[in-house]
């Protein structure tokens, strides 16, 4: 099987700030590559490729941080935060030549994300800070699943899915697209909530924004309560076919109040992660054995698909994209007509056709 989509250009997360004390190294694996992501005594956060350029060996099997460089385990070659090696196990000066990869990193929302593109060009854009530090992520559940990022984040266009999947209906949905940025604001209605029978008429607001194809956060109110969830969904491509999922969540306030004991933060916030991830998981038999429609047809009540997708191609590089894609991009007057016709800010039910 072919992979669903290439592999996209931008940030991706891979760890949380909070798994990466001051001297961890932490081994990840990032569109086929290994990675090795470190944190310097001094707090830097850095991310490298994996292998010693010396002879090889993989830096997160027993590499060690000491002051600003990274250790290998093999002949204790350190490696300082431009990669270069500026010392030897033996004492003797090593070869200028000697460096290792390294990768730009950065920390957002208590988020460690790593820049891909497929060029190897560097960043063109950066990730803004979404919550203050006191709201970075305290819980997080990483899934690792088949699928691709482009195919989960279809999801939140895909308005037809909500009811058959998540027994949910969409009261309101407003959306708009600013170059690498989707804003949404919506109103969830559930239909049926399984697990929690007793909160059945329980109203959900979001207001998320999209950050290309690997940075979600959604501000999550429960009106009813007056409690409000920061939560980020956070697709990382690990494999042609495979992305870890990681859904981290904080809590802003609950029942109005900021200020709330750490053991009823602790509670909720487990209670959170479950609910969240009942709902969620709903989706992951449907995503993991779907294929990737081209040019599906669509029908009123799909959502704007189109115009997510065509959002989406500008993080692809176009040689990576199929040949049924650069089509499309040509000319999409010709196809999406009624697709056009759905402007930023359009209600939810819209028609897309192809
Ligand atoms: S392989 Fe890393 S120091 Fe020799
Ligand atoms: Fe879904």
């Amino acid at each position: 099987m072919p992979p669903k989509r290439p592999y996209p250009n931008g940030w991706f997360a891979v760890c949380l700030s909070a798994e990466l004390r001051p001297g961890t190294v932490l081994r990840r694996r990032l569109m086929g590559e290994e990675v090795v992501v470190y944190r310097t005594a001094s707090g830097v956060v850095r991310a490298v490729g994996a292998y010693c350029p010396h002879l090889g060996a993989h830096l997160g099997y027993g590499g060690a941080v000491e002051g600003d460089c990274i250790v290998c385990p093999f002949h204790k070659f350190a490696y300082d935060g431009s990669g270069q090696c500026v010392r030897t196990g033996y004492g003797t000066p090593p070869s200028p030549k000697l460096k290792l990869a390294t990768r730009e990193v950065r920390e957002v929302d208590g988020i460690v994300v790593v820049w891909h593109h497929t060029l190897g060009t560097p960043p063109d854009w950066e990730l803004p800070q979404s919550v203050p530090e006191e709201l970075w992520p305290r819980f997080n559940h990483t899934y690792t699943l088949v699928d691709t990022p482009q195919d989960i984040y279809e999801n939140a266009f895909d308005l037809g899915h909500f009811e058959p999947v998540h027994h949910t209906k969409i009261a309101d949905y407003d959306y708009s697209m600013d170059g690498n940025k989707v804003s949404f604001a919506v109103d969830f209605v559930p239909v049926d909530i399984r697990l929690f029978g007793l909160m059945s008429s329980l109203h959900l607001h979001f207001d998320s924004e999209m950050y290309g194809l690997g940075f979600v956060h959604s501000q999550i109110s429960v009106p009813r309560f007056d409690t409000v969830f920061q939560t980020w969904a956070l697709p990382t491509p690990i494999d042609p076919h495979h992305s870890e999922f990681r859904v981290p969540l904080s809590i802003d306030r609950i029942n109005g109040r900021k200020k709330v004991p750490n053991w009823l933060i602790g509670l909720i916030g487990r209670v959170a992660l479950v609910a969240f991830g009942t709902d969620l998981t709903r989706d992951f038999p449907v995503w993991q054995n779907k294929t990737y429609v081209e040019r599906p047809h669509l029908a009123k009540g799909d959502g704007p698909i189109y115009k997510f997708r065509r959002w989406a191609d500008q993080f692809y590089t176009e040689d990576t994209l199929g040949s049924s894609a650069r089509g499309e991009r040509e000319e999409p007057g010709s196809r999406n007509g009624s697709a056009e016709a759905l402007g930023a800010g359009s209600r939810g039910g819209g028609v897309e056709r192809s």
